[in-house]
């Protein structure tokens, strides 16, 4: 093994086989079982999205309904959760909050468990179930935070609601506007699966020893959570407030640059274009203006104007706006709080997490790489006394 051998990032190295998402980032292309992702932001939801990424193929109506009905079955999230989540600090970030309440889940609903074999972890009922009962509860204990951090009792999930509905019914007490609603399921869609990202490497790298998957997605967010994955989506928000106009952009990017930080929502490890997602957020941000008359907010009027010039600046090296850019802005419209954009994406990759979990331990063998050692050659123990 040499130097030559080690790709910093693992950079190009396929980790796996999936035939989950695809990506072509010279083209600027994302596609979900084939499906391009602006035709699923067009006309599928996020449920038929979920079943798509689950099972490969779209749903009959059938099944459709079947699974919003077990979605809407499996919202209630035992009771000693939400006193359990009454203890958590308030100041704590969501993503923690979320992190301790999904791995805690693995107490409140011991199951049969992945830990006795790959047996078990190939029935895929067992993984069915457990898929249903962690994607219909993330959003739950999501909004239920928004409501125990300021001291009160959450709402009530609905079942007769939608995910995207449900949530924001359950953090703002009333049915949300269709329009809403609709833009926040697209959202949904447009976050729920990326190929071999950070997150979802660490479900194959977790899976792969038969964690429990109350275990594996915990730890998927804790990875996500990173600013340089999906926390960029908080920092973006923070970043355009900080710069505070369009008028300001120029001066703040020429010092970003100048002391070679980073620019949050910008770049991809596999898009040298702009992210599909970035234009189809932006598009969806331009309609809502526009039934609005025509007036962009603050933010999004800030945000196209550091865009338009950092594509000047960066543009060359091919680092453009990724789904990151924009997706806060629309988050921030919809009366969502900064710090709950990043719990919003784990609501929605957690479907990917959970197809990816369920073809690694289809075919599972554990992951163990290598390293280039740079330590020191072996050598011998240093009493106290001689330190
Ligand atoms: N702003 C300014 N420069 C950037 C940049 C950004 N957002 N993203 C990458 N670059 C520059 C780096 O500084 C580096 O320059 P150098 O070669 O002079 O050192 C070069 O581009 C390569 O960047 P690197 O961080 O090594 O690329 P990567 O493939 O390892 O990382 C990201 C990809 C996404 C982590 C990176 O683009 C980034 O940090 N973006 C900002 C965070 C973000 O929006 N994350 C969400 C991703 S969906």
């Amino acid at each position: 093994m040499s130097e030559d051998d080690y790709l910093p990032g693992l950079e190009g190295v396929p980790a796996t086989r999936s035939n989950i998402s695809d990506i072509d980032g010279e083209k600027g292309i994302l596609a979900y079982r084939g499906y391009p992702i602006e035709q699923l932001a067009e006309y599928s939801n996020f449920e038929e999205t979920v079943l798509l990424l689950l099972k490969g193929e779209l749903p009959s109506k059938d099944e459709l309904s079947r699974f919003r009905e077990r979605m809407g079955r499996y919202r209630r999230v035992k009771f000693n959760v939400r006193e359990m989540m009454k203890h958590f600090p308030p100041t704590g970030h969501p993503m923690e909050m979320l992190q301790t309440a999904v791995s805690s889940l693995g107490l409140f609903y011991p199951d049969k468990t992945c830990l006795t074999g790959s047996e078990l972890c190939n029935d895929l009922d067992y993984i069915r179930n457990m898929t249903v009962r962690i994607i219909a509860r993330i959003p739950v204990i999501v909004a239920m935070w928004y409501h125990i951090r300021r001291g009160y009792d959450p709402i009530e999930p609905r079942n007769d609601l939608t995910v995207a509905e449900n949530f924001l019914y359950m953090l703002h007490g009333k049915e949300p506007d269709p329009e809403y609603a609709r833009i926040f399921d697209m959202c949904l869609v447009l976050h729920a699966e990326h190929t071999i990202n950070a997150s979802t490497f660490s479900v194959l790298v977790s899976g792969s020893t038969l964690a429990s998957p109350y275990g594996v997605i915990s730890a998927a967010i804790g990875t996500l959570s990173g600013p340089l994955h999906g926390g960029a989506n908080e920092k973006v928000v923070e970043m355009l407030e900080e710069i505070g106009s369009p008028a300001n952009v120029k001066p703040w990017l020429d010092k970003q640059l100048a002391k070679k930080a980073k620019i949050w929502g910008f770049g991809h490890r596999e898009y040298s274009v702009k992210d599909p997602r970035a234009t189809i957020l932006q598009t969806y941000m331009e309609k809502l203006a526009k039934g609005r008359g025509g007036k962009n907010s603050q933010l999004f009027e800030t945000a196209l104007a550091l865009e338009e010039l950092a594509n000047d600046r960066l543009g060359e090296r091919g680092i453009y706006a990724n789904v990151d850019y924009y997706s806060g802005i629309l988050y921030s419209e919809m009366g969502i709080p900064t710090d709950h954009f990043t719990p919003v994406f784990a609501i929605s990759r957690a479907a990917g997490w959970l197809a990816h979990w369920r073809e690694q331990l289809k075919d599972n063998r554990i992951f163990r790489p290598t390293q280039i050692y740079s330590g020191p050659e072996l050598r011998e123990y240093v009493p106290m006394s001689y330190r």
